[in-house]
């Protein structure tokens, strides 16, 4: 007898059931040898379809089995069947190790690897010097006060002694979002605001968003400036002197000197533009001062008696003074910042330096 099966002639030599058996043994050994060396999914499916598959070599074996005599075919089926069930354990067991081998050699995921570290955001240099300005003159008893970016013309202007087609309007270019409302091109409206919901004492720095219809290389359409009021009984320009020179020397954590020149604003008189010596040469002038040894940061003044009596002060009781200054200029000095562009260019390169 013949029996068809490896696409081998076994030839019938000894008995039938010695050379089933026989074959079955072949057909393990082969199997499991060529198991062995199986490193890839794809050979491993194709070995397993070679053995157990539809027309493997299993398959058909079980398949010639009618040919043998009848009392051959019970354990030569039950041999077969059994070795069918290692073949697809043993194939089962290869595929699942290949399986977890792809994912561990890094081709998906490799676990083994430190994750990706999230990007941290950093404080925006000016709200990092505009909360040290709100700290320093909170420690000497400041409150925070706030006003709308959106103003009224009254505030940003009349209210703070500058009225209609009055020529001190030129000083700021003004965005005018119809005839009486503007964005406001200072923060000094939030005094006028304040005083009116509030009876002296009155000690208030009010930081924001300022816009002014202005773009160069030192000017900016928004830029942020934050306000100071001070109003109480006998408050006078030592008063603004002290304050200054304090917040200066804590905000440059140094002893700086401050110089207090005449100037003139509507909503102050008398009024003055302070200069701080400069703080890269320490006044010895250099590119930064343009040689000058100061540098002019703010400007202040004592509240104009115009500016009272718009809110209802009495101005033979109260006196004030008040000061503004812009924040990118004093960020500017603080972190030797050259350009003003890079505060409002968002490059992270810059961004993550603070
Ligand atoms: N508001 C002025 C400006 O933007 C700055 C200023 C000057 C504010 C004098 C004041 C002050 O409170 O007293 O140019």
């Amino acid at each position: 007898m013949r029996l068809y099966c490896l696409g081998i002639v076994v030839e019938q030599t000894n008995t039938v059931q010695e050379t089933i058996s026989d074959t079955l043994v072949d057909i393990e050994r082969e199997a499991f040898r060529e198991i062995e060396s199986v490193e890839a999914i794809e050979a491993m499916e194709r070995l397993a379809t070679k053995y157990i598959g539809r027309k493997g070599i299993l398959t058909a074996f079980l398949r010639n089995i009618t040919q043998l005599p009848v009392d051959e075919r019970p354990s030569a089926g039950k041999n077969a069947n059994l070795l069918k069930v290692r073949l697809e354990a043993a194939f089962n067991e290869l595929k699942s190790r290949l399986e977890s081998a792809t994912e561990d050699s890094g081709s998906l995921i490799d676990i083994t690897l430190p994750g990706r570290v999230p990007a941290r955001g950093t404080l925006h240099p000016v709200t990092k010097i505009s909360r040290e300005i709100i700290s320093i003159f909170s420690r000497i008893g400041f409150e925070i006060a706030e006003g709308p970016e959106v103003e009224t013309d009254y505030y940003n202007f009349e209210a703070l002694n500058i009225p209609k087609y009055h020529p001190a309007r030129d000083m700021q270019d003004t965005f005018y979002v119809s005839e009486n409302i503007v964005l406001r091109t200072h923060t000094s409206p939030t005094q006028p605001r304040i005083m009116e919901k509030v009876k002296p004492p009155v000690r208030i720095i009010a930081p924001g968003k300022v816009y002014r219809c202005d773009s160069d290389v030192t000017h900016t359409p928004m830029f942020h400036q934050v306000e100071g009021l001070m109003v109480d009984h006998n408050v006078s320009f030592g008063d603004l002197k002290g304050t200054l020179s304090t917040f200066i020397n804590q905000l440059f954590d140094d002893d700086i000197a401050l110089r207090f020149r005449p100037s003139f604003f509507p909503f102050t008189e008398p009024s003055a533009e302070v200069d701080i010596e400069c703080v890269m040469c320490r006044g010895e002038g250099c590119r930064v001062c343009s040689r000058t040894g100061w540098l002019e940061v703010l400007g202040a003044g004592m509240v104009h008696p115009a500016v009272f009596e718009n809110v209802g002060y009495d101005t033979d009781e109260y006196t004030g003074f008040a000061f503004g200054m812009g924040i990118e200029r004093l960020a500017m000095l603080k972190y030797g910042i050259d350009d003003l562009r890079k505060f409002f260019e968002n490059d992270m390169r810059f961004l993550r330096q603070f």
